[in-house]
């Protein structure tokens, strides 16, 4: 696996009476306008871990409001040096807390401890981190001015000012980093925001209201919320949809299907929102006759069975060379076995958990039985795991054909599909031939190989001789139906910004 994993860290206790459970606007944590609250369920035991808010277009109205107020006031007076402090110092608070927040994101979530306390919350603190350091260094340019219209005494430059209120809707599979990819650069460039959490995953994201106030930012600058994206269950406008119709809501954030994504640009076009979107992925994962085959296979497993493959880069389509077919396959089903130990998310051994809700169970369920259906063959898994719980075997398949639907959409679960090419140019179109370009990744010793490959795919990243590494100093994002926009690194920052030229000419006083 692509990180080291520290097993001494010890899973918390969580009271669970005592984690905040409200709306976080203004720094306070409220009830829904309407009262309405709605069941928080653990994917491992089915239970209902606790009642969250639910918030409404009321709730959101007054979440843009106090948004409005704290960019328009005291946060517009804060600079970037303060607002720099201010990050690293929520990164310090969560450090503080890291077993805490891992505990709690697997609770929520369902994804194994060793994952969300070695991958999800040290990365949201490098990204906090990261976000905290680029606060100070945003710069514009100076230009000369010397066009037909124009003599010396022109001076211009450039000014990357924020936005305003940004609306983020985030999902579920990453609950606290997507929160840290959005939060990280809209605050450093000293935006204010109204954050739509999924509904399947609010309590490290209301967690972390209460350490983004402990760490001082002013009233109104982050607001969380908790609910549902289209309609509230009184049949209300939803939190989601909510924030896109607010006129005072400049720019949208938004990562999860390609669905909504489509929903969230028709609406965008009312108000002219500036729109950032990371959608889903079918993702290329190739490897070549002269990869090291030991850490392809375990770069495979990664691709497709980390975080129960609800990723959205998950390398859903794996291409293997016939020469190692074979071989890569007796490997990859003796890996897959001795590594996917399922179990409670809890338990420091396991190493998958249950898939996030009842909905994602049975939409991975029944792509499995499409497979079949479509003649795919399965090498193993293609089971439920247990009777409770949302757990799915690991599963694959093999002689999967480009028309076959398990070739073409996203399952987001730990299904992998495996198709046999020979030359580089045929796997190069295969993987290419799809309506979406999110990840890819290459496997080969070749140097002349990974170059020719890596210019040809078309994807946001291409990962070479390893798969799903992130940082906050990789760019992520899509190309075609994957979404628009880059996340993380410097490109995020552009995201958070409008650029104000000012061009000024000199009328000296003194002859
Ligand atoms: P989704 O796209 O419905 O939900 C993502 C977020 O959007 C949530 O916060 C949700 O409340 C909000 N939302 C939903 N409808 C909305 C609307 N009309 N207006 C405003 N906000 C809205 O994703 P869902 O249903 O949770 O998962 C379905 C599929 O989406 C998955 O099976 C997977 O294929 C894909 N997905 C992709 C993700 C990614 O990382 N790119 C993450 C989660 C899901
Ligand atoms: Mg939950």
């Amino acid at each position: 696996i692509f990180f080291s994993i520290n097993t001494n860290m010890p899973v918390v206790d969580i009271d669970v009476a005592s984690l905040p459970k409200q709306l976080f606007i203004n720094n306070e944590f409220v009830d829904a306008k309407n009262g309405l609250k709605y069941p928080n369920v653990n994917p491992a035991t089915e239970e209902i871990i606790c009642e969250v808010s639910e918030a409404g277009e009321a709730d959101v109205a007054v979440a843009v409001a106090a948004a409005k107020a704290a960019f328009e006031g005291p946060w517009s007076k804060v600079g970037p040096y303060t607002r720099s402090k201010l990050l690293w110092k929520l990164a310090d608070l969560i450090e503080e807390n890291l077993d805490f927040m891992a505990t709690l994101e697997s609770l929520d979530n369902g994804k194994p401890f060793c994952e969300s306390s070695n991958a999800d919350v040290p990365l949201v603190i490098q990204c906090f981190r990261y976000y905290a350091g680029a606060a100070d260094k945003l710069t514009g340019n100076t230009v000369e001015v010397g066009g037909p219209l124009v003599d010396d005494t022109f001076t211009a430059y450039t000014l990357h000012e924020p936005i305003g209120v940004v609306g983020q809707i985030i999902p579920w599979n990453f609950p606290m980093l997507m929160a840290a990819w959005k939060l990280g650069p809209a605050l450093a460039v000293g935006c204010t925001v109204v954050l739509k959490l999924a509904e399947q995953t609010p309590l490290t994201g209301l967690y972390l209201g209460k350490l983004i106030k402990q760490a001082g930012f002013p009233p109104g600058v982050v607001n969380i919320l908790s609910g549902y994206g289209a309609v509230t269950t009184d049949g209300g406008v939803g939190a989601g949809l909510a924030i896109l119709r607010h006129p005072d809501v400049h720019k949208v954030a938004f990562t999860g299907s390609s669905k909504v994504g489509r929903i969230i640009m028709r609406e965008c076009a009312n108000t002219f929102k500036r729109l950032t979107l990371e959608l889903g992925g079918k993702s290329p994962n190739i490897i070549f006759p002269d990869a090291d085959l030991a850490a392809a296979v375990d770069g495979a497993l990664v691709s497709q069975f980390f975080n129960q493959g609800q990723v959205c880069c998950a390398g859903s389509r794996t291409f293997v060379h016939e020469d190692i077919y074979d071989e890569f396959l007796e490997k990859l089903t003796i890996a897959a076995k001795e590594r996917q130990k399922l179990g409670d998310p809890l338990h420091e051994q396991t190493t998958q958990g249950p898939q996030v809700s009842l909905e994602q169970f049975n939409q991975v369920m029944n792509y499995i039985e499409l497979g079949k259906q479509e003649g795919a063959k399965c090498i193993f898994g293609g089971c439920r795991e247990g009777t409770k719980g949302y757990f799915v075997q690991p599963t694959a398949f093999v002689n999967v054909k480009n028309d076959m639907r398990i070739w073409n959409e996203e399952i987001f679960g730990p299904v992998m599909s495996i198709a046999k090419f020979s030359t580089m140019d045929e796997v190069l179109h295969m993987a290419n031939d799809t309506s979406f370009g999110l990840a890819s990744a290459v496997w080969t010793k070749d140097l002349g190989t990974a170059q020719y490959m890596q210019k040809r795919l078309r994807a946001g990243i291409v990962w070479i001789n390893c798969y799903s590494v992130f940082d906050a100093n990789l760019a992520f994002g899509g190309y075609k139906s994957s979404g628009i926009g880059r996340e993380l690194a410097e490109y995020a920052l552009e995201n958070y910004t409008e650029v104000k030229q000012v061009c000024m000419k000199s009328h000296p006083s003194f002859k």
